[in-house]
């Protein structure tokens, strides 16, 4: 399987998949890492995977469905099965959608369906709640909508500030991303009625995912 990864900033989450393809805890290879910001550190990143790396500024590009366009052709070009957006800070269009329909996957840093859009820990600070995280679900036509693969909670803590909670929620990104991509290469997901099935996973109605003053 070959993965497409689009990405904006720093690509700490393309980082831990192309950690993930190197170890083959995930049975798959980067094929592209394509970036609309010039001195995103993501480009760097692949680079030093050597792994193609493209630059697709979206200054110039005269709307959204010509930049996703671009965005398509150098994905076919790379023979990519499966794109995920890691950070990747535009929205999307049906140019893209279309081409890749089921097959783009996403990571939010909130527990969806709460906080989508920008600044999702901010709005998750403003909110007051107690337990925040992260998603990984495929991409549909809304924003942050998608059904949902995979989730992790984190506790938000006492004199939490966006960058703190950020940084908490970031390491959960890490470990979920991959295993999300690693289930998607092994043909494992399925969308069901709008669900995501995951075939072969046991159900743990045992586990319990609580904030820490339940403890006390
Ligand atoms: C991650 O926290 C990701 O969840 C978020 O941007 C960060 C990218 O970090 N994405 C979104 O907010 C998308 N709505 P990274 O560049 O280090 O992977």
């Amino acid at each position: 399987m070959r993965i497409g990864v689009l990405a904006s900033g720093s690509g700490s989450n393309l980082q831990a998949i192309l950690d993930a393809c190197a170890s083959r805890a995930i049975p798959a290879q980067v094929a592209v890492v394509i970036c609309n910001v010039a001195d995103a550190k993501a480009l760097q990143r692949a680079e030093a995977a050597r792994v193609p790396a493209l630059l697709l500024p979206h200054q110039k590009v005269v709307s959204r469905e010509e930049y996703d366009r671009q965005v398509v052709t150098a994905l076919q070009k790379h023979s990519v099965d499966v794109v995920c957006l890691a950070g990747f800070m535009r929205l999307i269009t049906p140019v893209l959608l279309g081409a890749y329909k089921d097959r783009i996957l996403n990571i939010h840093p909130s527990l969806l369906p709460a906080f989508p859009g920008l600044h999702a820990v901010r709005q998750a600070l403003a909110a007051g709640v107690r337990v925040s995280g992260c998603t990984v679900h495929v991409v549909d036509e809304g924003t942050d909508t998608g059904p949902i693969l995979i989730q992790a909670a984190v506790p938000v803590l006492e004199g939490d500030t966006e960058e703190t909670l950020a940084a908490r929620i970031l390491l959960q990104e890490h470990r979920c991303y991959p295993r999300a991509v690693a289930l998607w290469a092994a043909g494992r997901v399925r969308i069901e009625s709008g669900r995501v099935r995951v075939q072969g996973a046991a159900g743990r109605a045992d586990r319990t995912i609580a904030s820490p003053e339940l403890s006390d």
